[in-house]
């Protein structure tokens, strides 16, 4: 019954043909009727785009630098995935509902899988793309180590599941063209890639877009406490406190590289030109 069980986690169930985890699909009224207040921001990624840099950020501006406060809770604890079910466990949805305004909460749905009270409240909505070549070889590590995804197969044979979007939230280009293509709304479009060439610039636009008002002092620190060799050590952030289980750090680490590996911005994709380096 355990191994049924588990083999029931493993799969991906689609909803309007976008591959979500089974758990997910099981809840899926309950979040589709998640009520979204006007004052919540909304961080929204493809998965392996800089998820937990953004929120380390978010967090730190919202703390106005305070690293103690920051280490109030594991990442995950401190912006409710609105698409997280696994029971037992409190739902994304009940935390966030838990949660006091204003709220900060998280997800990964494209736009047409977001609940439309988001859209309905006007609600802020703060995107982080990162180039597809590196998110593919992050995702592929992801899904090397994460007990409870599909494994990924091969690198050639990852490579074709990945560009053919048969991958947990779906397709990579659809999903950052959708949420490319949102102008109606409060939104913020940012980039992995210019968060990594110059960290100040872009936590500035982030915390102009939360209304904030730092000091430079503050934001010196927060580009400090936010790198890739902080947040790597940072046990708050690197997922060290994942059962091995669920997360096995021994086949690659959560913080792995942190790099943008693609130089060259080429649309000729071929698995000939891309390794999983
Ligand atoms: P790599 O696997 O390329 O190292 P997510 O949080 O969306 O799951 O994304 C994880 C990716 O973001 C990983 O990429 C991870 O190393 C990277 N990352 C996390 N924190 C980072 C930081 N402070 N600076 C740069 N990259 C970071």
């Amino acid at each position: 019954a355990l191994a049924a069980a588990l083999e029931g986690q493993l799969q991906l169930r689609e909803v309007l043909g976008i591959p979500l985890q089974a758990s997910t699909v099981d809840n899926w009224s309950q979040i589709q009727n998640f009520e979204a207040k006007p004052d919540d921001l909304l961080i929204c990624t493809y998965p392996k785009s800089g998820t937990t840099w953004i929120q380390e950020i978010v967090d730190m501006i919202e703390q106005n630098g305070d690293v103690e406060k920051c280490q109030r809770a594991i990442i995950q604890h401190r912006h409710p995935f609105i698409v997280w079910a696994r029971p037992p466990q409190p739902s994304g949805v009940e935390k966030a509902k838990a949660m006091p305004s204003p709220r900060i909460l998280r997800t990964h749905l494209p736009t047409q899988l977001l609940p439309p009270s988001f859209w309905e409240n006007n609600c802020k909505f703060l995107y982080v793309a990162r180039n597809a070549k590196d998110c593919m070889v992050s995702y592929y590590h992801f899904q090397r180590m994460n007990q409870i995804l599909p494994d990924p197969g091969t690198w050639e044979e990852y490579f074709e599941t990945f560009i053919s979007g048969k991958v947990g939230w779906g397709s990579w280009f659809d999903h950052v063209k959708g949420w490319w293509e949102i102008n109606r709304y409060q939104i913020l479009f940012l980039f992995y890639e210019d968060i990594k060439r110059d960290s100040k610039h872009e936590i500035q636009k982030v915390m102009q877009f939360m209304g904030k008002d730092l000091d430079e002092t503050v934001l010196d620190k927060i580009v400090q406490e936010t790198s890739f060799e902080k947040m790597k050590e940072n046990p708050m952030t690197n997922r060290s406190t994942v059962p091995k289980s669920i997360l096995d750090q021994s086949i690659s680490p959560f913080m792995r590289k942190g790099l943008c590996g693609f130089k060259y911005y080429t649309f000729i994709l071929s698995s000939n030109i891309l390794s999983a380096s």
